[in-house]
């Protein structure tokens, strides 16, 4: 990836970003895995969950930002973290999980890419992907929007064309489906309270924004803010209490090979 993810700025709503991994990992079925990989680990704040449910796992995070990399081996110094691209990486033999949480939306050809580690797994082994399902939101359509608006237009394109829409559910159905003996695919709906439109910002800056803010100066970066932050306050309206609420739809897969 061009541009490196921050880790501080990714952890500012560690625990809203930290329930999605804990309901995929609620129905991973296997008891006791020997061998774990946490796919785009960021953080850590994944594998942290996935020490705590297999502690007797070699547990490996693999991630391609050396900032994350760093905040999770300071997390977790006892285990092991890899530096490494989902394009083109393959599980070693042996491996019982392949767990990979909001990170595949950032991989370019994803579904292909999660067919062939479905089909590296040993028969038993698990493939379990959480997504967010989110690019209709109003977050992220205004994302586009102020990115087509400004003065920043010609900078940003690429950023406005990097999230595709998710396939189809169906659509992964059958290209899982013919190498699992199991799937379960499924959406859940999240309803993140904020304490305001600002937070909403603050949010995607740690993750969607930053393909758009990255290749701009301060000034442009400021400009860019502000118009979002605007929108963003009148798509998301202040509850009784002064809260906003995040909508934030979000796509599960559980193949077991
Ligand atoms: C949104 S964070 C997810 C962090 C953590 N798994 C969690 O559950 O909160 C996405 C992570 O995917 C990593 N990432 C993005 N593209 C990647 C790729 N092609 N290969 C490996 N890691 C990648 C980013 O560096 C980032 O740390």
């Amino acid at each position: 990836m061009a541009e490196d993810w921050s880790a501080r700025q990714y952890l500012k709503f560690e625990d809203e970003r930290t329930r999605p991994p804990r309901d995929l990992l609620a129905q991973v079925p296997l008891q006791s895995p020997r061998r774990i990989f946490d796919l785009g680990c960021g953080p850590g704040n994944s594998t942290e969950l996935l020490i705590e449910r297999y502690p007797q796992a070699e547990v490996v995070g693999l991630d391609s930002s050396l900032d994350m990399l760093r905040q999770a081996r300071e997390r977790l110094p006892d285990c092991s973290f890899v530096a490494g691209d989902l394009a083109t990486w393959l599980p070693p033999e042996r491996a019982d999980l392949l767990f990979g949480n909001a990170v595949f939306q950032w991989v370019p050809e994803h579904p292909a890419v999660l067919r062939r580690l479905l089909e590296a797994l040993p028969q038993g082994g698990v493939l379990a992907v959480q997504m967010p399902d989110n690019t209709g939101e109003p977050a992220l359509a205004l994302m586009r929007q102020v990115g087509q608006s400004g003065p920043w237009a010609a900078k940003v394109a690429q950023a406005a064309a990097a999230r595709d829409d998710l396939p189809t559910t169906g659509d992964y159905y059958d290209l899982l489906r013919p190498l699992a003996s199991h799937i379960d695919i499924w959406h859940t709906v999240y309803n993140h309270v904020m304490a305001g439109p600002e937070a909403i910002v603050e949010w995607f800056r740690g993750s969607a924004l930053r393909p758009f803010l990255s290749p701009l100066d301060d000034d442009m970066r400021r400009g860019f803010l502000a118009d979002y932050t605007a929108r963003i306050a009148a798509a998301y309206p202040r509850r009784f209490d002064g809260k906003v609420l995040l909508r934030f739809p979000r796509l599960f897969i559980l193949a077991i090979r």
